[in-house]
């Protein structure tokens, strides 16, 4: 066996293994086994799903609920948007779970479409099994008791701008009557949003007038005083993310918040890409880490489909860079060869690093005009432009396959494993194709003078071989361009900087140093690789290539 075959047998035996090694099966929670929760309190926690999406905040939502110690009930309004295995989930993390038919928007064409079923959330007042009921949205997550909400009237809301309440948070005294007068008028109450909290807005007015609910007043005086219609709660009962990340501060005492609400559309907490740019996010994946394996490959919040999808995806990038590198379809090999010789030469490249990497292409310009003559206007232009779509291929492709749902590290680890494959097979595959086109064309013209001038131009003594300084200087490019696509997005993160627009402006910089460094490298790869191509005209005569 070769090395190379060894090499590959090693890589297809690790990645099987890891594939179908099954998933340890802890020991799966009691609630499951004793079957389906049932109602034991007259005063329970509410959320509601439309679909699958929000499974993974309704359980983090549930074990946040747990960890502050509460035994009310946990009620799960589920619509069939639900799977019944997600169901199934719900219960075995101690839902009550109820299936709910859909409340039609009566706001015909309501955009967005995710609002369509949003009217939903009245079912709330029809819980009549309970006689109070804390309703949160399953992006919200509970970072401190939160019972004290119960002590809370008829009607309970956190009061955001514009003298608008937030529907996310609610306290709600259930009653039939009620439920069914807001039915009555679902078709002619006006909602300002389109949805279920413009609907409420129309149907608790004068709300922004509402006395604050102070549970801390002793109970003479609140048995003195008639029970509101409603009551304003404190924001630290619906705390707005969205609004901290931009005014980067809380606007109230941060260790008195009881409920974070993650407000910002396309920056849900279970995306594992908010983790890198919503520094509140920490506090529900923390709370995820703690789920426990209700059903199996569940704990820590696993999606079990998924966990099989995203081995294939860690595994997949890496055999087919094998399997090219093997075809040798792809220059890896003499990148790899090439690095011993790199090893070797560490202390001349030491001594002139610097002009090293680049003066391949400055001398072609200068004192090889035979040469300069052999590279076409457009090849710089072109490269650059198919470097940028390359990188904006390998990026949606990325981004699309990677599941939504994983943990922030897997997430990264993914999307930058899938890039660089793409973008490497893809603009390798472009240096490669100059190569040829280069070594063929030069066939036909001939530059009988060229190689050898060249051949002594690099080393500056003679002794150093064209092709050695040609791999190193596209090893630096590669490296660099690694380096920075890697480190650009992560320098937020590690300045420690917790608002959304400093990050913002630092990754768009970070993005702009990125690209202009691609379009220098990527001009200079597709030159260097044509100018190997022309030297490699005659195969006969050169074996090291530069990497195309
Ligand atoms: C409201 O709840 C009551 C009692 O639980 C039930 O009989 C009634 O059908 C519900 N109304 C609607 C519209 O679902
Ligand atoms: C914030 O709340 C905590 C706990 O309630 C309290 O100990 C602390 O003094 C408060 N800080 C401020 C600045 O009010």
């Amino acid at each position: 066996m070769s090395p190379h075959q060894a090499w590959l047998f090693a890589v297809v035996v690790v990645t099987l293994g890891a594939l179908f090694s099954t998933p340890s099966n802890g020991v799966v929670s009691a609630s499951a086994s004793v079957g389906p929760p049932r109602r034991s309190s007259d005063e329970a926690y509410a959320t509601l799903l439309y679909g699958n999406e929000f499974l993974l905040g309704a359980r983090v939502l549930g074990k946040s609920l747990r960890n502050t110690g509460t035994t009310k009930d946990m009620v799960a309004l589920v619509s069939n948007g639900v799977s019944a295995y997600a169901r199934e989930l719900l219960q075995a993390d101690g839902w009550i779970v109820t299936k709910v038919d859909l409340v039609a928007n009566p706001n015909r064409g309501v955009k967005p479409r995710r609002l369509w079923g949003v009217y939903t959330k009245l079912r709330i007042f029809n819980m009549t099994d309970y006689k109070k009921v804390v309703y949160l949205d399953a992006d919200t997550v509970v970072v401190k008791n939160i019972e004290k909400m119960f002590k809370c009237g008829k009607f309970c809301a956190v009061l955001k701008h514009s003298e608008r309440f937030n529907a996310g948070v609610l306290v709600v005294e259930p009653s039939q009557a009620m439920f069914e007068d807001m039915m009555s008028k679902v078709n002619t109450l006006e909602s300002y949003t389109g949805g279920d909290q413009g609907f409420l807005e129309s149907y608790f007015p004068g709300f922004a007038n509402a006395r604050i609910f102070e549970p801390n007043l002793p109970p003479e005086i609140l048995d003195s005083r008639p029970v509101p219609k409603m009551e304003r709660l404190p924001t630290i009962y619906n705390a707005d993310v969205g609004q901290c990340v931009i005014s980067n501060n809380w606007k109230v005492n941060a260790s008195e918040i009881g409920v974070l609400h993650y407000t910002i559309g396309p920056l849900k907490p279970w995306d594992w890409w908010t983790s890198w740019l919503l520094k509140p996010a920490d506090a529900w994946q923390n709370v995820r880490k703690q789920l426990p394996e209700s059903l199996p490959g569940t704990g820590g919040g696993g999606i079990p489909d998924e966990n099989f999808l995203v081995k294939i995806l860690l595994f997949l990038p890496f055999g087919a860079l094998f399997f090219c590198y093997y075809r040798s379809l792809l220059p890896t090999r003499d990148y790899f060869s090439s690095l011993s010789d790199q090893i070797k030469h560490l202390h001349f490249k030491s001594r002139s690093a610097g002009t090293h990497i680049y003066n391949g292409v400055s001398t072609s310009s200068t004192s090889n005009p035979n040469h300069q003559a052999k590279v076409p206007v457009y090849l710089g232009g072109v490269s650059v432009i198919f470097s940028f779509m390359a990188a904006l291929v390998a990026l949606s492709i990325a981004f699309a396959i990677v599941p939504r749902q994983v943990m922030p590290w897997t997430g990264l680890l993914l999307v930058y494993e899938w890039i660089f494959t793409i973008f490497f097979l893809l603009f390798g595959g472009y240096l490669r194709l100059v190569y040829h086109w280069a070594k063929a064309t030069a066939v036909q013209s001939g530059s009988p003078t060229f190689r050898s001038e060249s051949l002594e131009y690099d080393s500056g003594k003679g002794h150093q071989r064209f092709a050695q300084s040609c791999d190193n200087a596209t090893w630096y490019y590669w490296l660099l361009m690694a380096v920075l696509a890697i480190a650009i997005p992560l320098l937020p993160s590690f300045l420690g900087l917790t608002s959304l627009f400093p990050r913002i402006v630092l990754m768009v910089a970070g993005g702009l140093i990125l690209a202009s460094f691609m379009t220098y490298a990527s001009e200079h790869l597709a030159i260097r690789s044509f100018q190997k191509g022309v030297e490699d005209r005659d195969t006969t005569r050169s074996k090291n290539t530069c990497p195309s």
